[in-house]
């Protein structure tokens, strides 16, 4: 079983011990107005888990017996909100005497897209509300060569939307508005609006791109401002992507985290593959954000590695990092 509770979601769910994902039971907190309380996520996830967990085992005919494990999200994400998903792994754990393991958030990001798509040794564009980060194995960690040097391109997103009245998450309201307007026009590149593009290096920055395009919708119709946000911001992550690919020589690129849904992402991606002769992969979309099966499936791998976490250890980290993690399995 896998429990996370990094931010805005509750989710629970489960992954075999051959590696078979079963779809998660989420619950999503949706603040009446503004962005996300921690402390009010994590009332929401309290009140939530008791059902949640007994829904999914009846759903899945499961007892504890059929338990092997209990993972959570031991970090990265808000402090409040980790803590409940730790207090739940750490009650059935000790209730069902099944092994505590406290996992990388950002890690599991990325195994369980490595089992969905059976992609072997990617760079990892991951991109989500909190984080936005290009990653490639390196001997036994998960490295990060790029990252947004301010706010992830999913809070991002969610920011313009929440300034034009659209509730969160406001990721796939802009991506509507934009098939909107490129639907309607021919490849006119005078209808890309300019923006700033915030690439340095392999890293990438948000802030000034959202003041822009903010600015430029007082003005403009909604849909050429969102085309031309997801145009921008998502050409400075494939940027990075490719030059993470040609300077670590890996053929793969992963897409993962809830901005991975977006289908202009993924095309995007599938274009810069081909004309490098590469291979891009997403996994669905249920995997992309954030869901308990990711977390039981890097908590399987943890365990077939022989690591557990012993209750003294299993203290939440907010600010647990993608490269803090040891990796110990191929
Ligand atoms: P993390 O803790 O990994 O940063 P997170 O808490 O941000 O994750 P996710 O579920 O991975 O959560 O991602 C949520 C983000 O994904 C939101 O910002 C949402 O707007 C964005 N998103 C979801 N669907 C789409 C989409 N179709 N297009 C663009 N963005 C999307
Ligand atoms: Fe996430």
């Amino acid at each position: 079983m896998g429990i996370e509770s990094t931010a805005h979601t509750l989710s629970i769910g489960f992954v075999d011990e051959a590696g078979k994902l079963y779809s998660s039971e989420s619950a999503l907190f949706k603040p009446e107005e503004g962005g996300i309380h921690p402390r009010e996520a994590a009332d929401h996830h309290s009140v939530v888990a008791p059902n949640l967990v007994s829904s999914l085992m009846n759903r899945e005919d499961f007892s504890q017996d059929d338990i092997v494990a209990v993972s959570f999200s031991q970090g990265p994400g808000l402090g409040p909100c980790l803590r409940i998903g730790a207090s739940v792994a750490r009650s059935l754990s000790s209730f069902w005497k099944a092994p505590l393991i406290g996992v990388n958030h950002c890690v599991a990001h990325i195994e369980v897209g490595r089992n969905q798509t059976g992609c072997d040794d990617p760079v990892l564009l991951y991109a989500s509300g909190g984080n936005t980060q290009v990653i490639a194995r390196s001997g036994d960690r998960y490295r990060v060569i790029g990252e947004t040097l301010d706010i992830g391109i999913g809070n991002m997103l969610d920011k313009f939307a929440r300034n034009h009245g659209i509730a969160f998450p406001g990721g796939p309201a802009i991506e509507k508005l934009s098939q909107k307007w490129a639907g309607n026009i021919s490849a006119d590149e005078s209808e890309l609006l300019t923006l700033p593009y915030g690439v340095h290096g392999t890293d990438l920055a948000f802030s000034g791109l959202l003041t822009s395009a903010i600015f430029h919708s007082k003005k403009l119709p909604l849909e050429q401002v969102c085309y031309s946000l997801q145009e921008h911001a998502f050409s400075s992550c494939i940027e990075v992507a490719e030059r993470a690919m040609a300077h670590t020589g890996k053929s793969e690129l992963l897409l993962g985290g809830g901005v991975a849904c977006n289908g202009r992402l993924r095309e995007m991606s599938a274009i810069m593959c081909e004309e490098r002769g590469g291979q891009s992969f997403w996994p669905e979309k249920q995997y992309c954000i954030d869901n308990g099966t990711m977390i039981a499936e890097l908590g399987r791998k943890e365990l077939q590695s022989g690591r557990i976490t012993e209750l003294d250890e299993s203290a939440i980290d907010p600010s647990m990092r993608t490269d803090s993690s040891t990796i110990a399995w191929t």
